[in-house]
């Protein structure tokens, strides 16, 4: 596996490549990341990782400091799992206008106003930081298909949206969440979690596959579907940020006649913030 640090070096490296898929992420690859380097390799000949910590994403409280950085061990991984190309640019290369410190200069996407609820409403600003550096990342890597996890439904929403408005010739694909044997979702940040809380952590998902449950059999009360949810978190120590149950193609609120439907949850374990969601057809 070939590992790329400048977009000049990436450019001349991919120019004679076709049918490139596309993977970014963050780095501290788990076996999630994994799975759509393999879902990658269905749908391209080329297979493209990236590494990259975006700045532009980050709130200012947020844990971009600590974000856990593991090259080498993500590197074997992407190598193992039959990536072709990994790109780790630094944050000068992707954000010219970097001074060491500050990206004030930086142009920016806005996202439509979905972005600003759900996992938008506490974290102002993070979709235009991920539009902005997926969009970046899209127009250095060129490729036809594009791959991101269900884990993040808002961010995938974000995406199709930005491929959609810009005209991008670049095809969405998203893969299923891979989670513990708890249930938990893999993330980067159950690395946060203490023992202890890694095993509670998995409540999370358990409060969102009651609701998929009680919506199965026909219970389409959302909001105190939601509340209690919510409730139930909060009594086992959770910060709540929302639990809601939204259309899949829409992201509005469920309504009744909506069958397709996600029931989405984030909430804070100690200082962890962690996210799941799951998608399901109600009856
Ligand atoms: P990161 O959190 O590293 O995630 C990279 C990709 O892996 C995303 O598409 C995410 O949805 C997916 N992923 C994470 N956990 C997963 C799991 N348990 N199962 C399946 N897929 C999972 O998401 C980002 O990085 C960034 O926002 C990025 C898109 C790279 C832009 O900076």
């Amino acid at each position: 596996m070939q590992r790329i640090h400048t977009a000049n070096e990436l450019r001349s490296t991919l120019n004679t490549k076709s049918n490139i898929a596309f993977i970014p992420t963050m780095g501290n690859l788990h076996d999630g990341h994994i799975a759509l380097v393999s879902l990658a390799k269905q749908h391209g000949e080329c297979v493209v990782a990236s590494i990259f910590v975006n700045p532009l994403q980050f709130g200012p409280n947020e844990d971009l400091a600590n974000y856990p950085r593991t090259l080498e061990a993500d590197c074997k991984r992407l190598a193992d799992a039959g990536a072709d190309i990994v790109f780790i640019p630094s944050v000068k290369e992707m954000y010219p206008d970097f001074d060491g410190e500050h990206l004030n200069q930086t142009m920016t996407i806005t996202p439509p106003s979905i972005a600003a609820e759900l996992c938008g409403a506490s974290r102002p600003g993070h979709f235009a930081g991920v539009a902005t550096v997926v969009m970046k990342l899209f127009n250095l890597v060129m490729p036809q298909v594009a791959i991101f996890g269900k884990k993040d439904f808002q961010q995938v929403f974000v995406i199709k949206e930005l491929v959609r408005q810009f005209n991008l010739p670049i095809q969405i694909i998203a893969g299923d969440t891979v989670r513990e044997p708890s249930g938990l979702a893999m993330s980067s940040r159950n690395g946060y979690l203490t023992p202890t809380q890694k095993s509670e952590a998995a409540q999370l998902h358990q409060c969102l596959a009651n609701i998929v449950h009680a919506v199965k059999q026909g219970n389409t009360n959302f909001t105190v579907l939601e509340n209690s949810a919510s409730q139930t978190l909060a009594q086992q120590g959770w910060l709540v940020d929302y639990v809601s149950v939204r259309a899949t193609d829409t992201l509005k609120p469920a309504t009744n006649q909506d069958k397709e439907l996600v029931v989405l949850g984030a909430a804070k374990l100690g200082s962890t913030r962690l996210i799941d969601n799951i998608d399901f057809c109600a009856k």
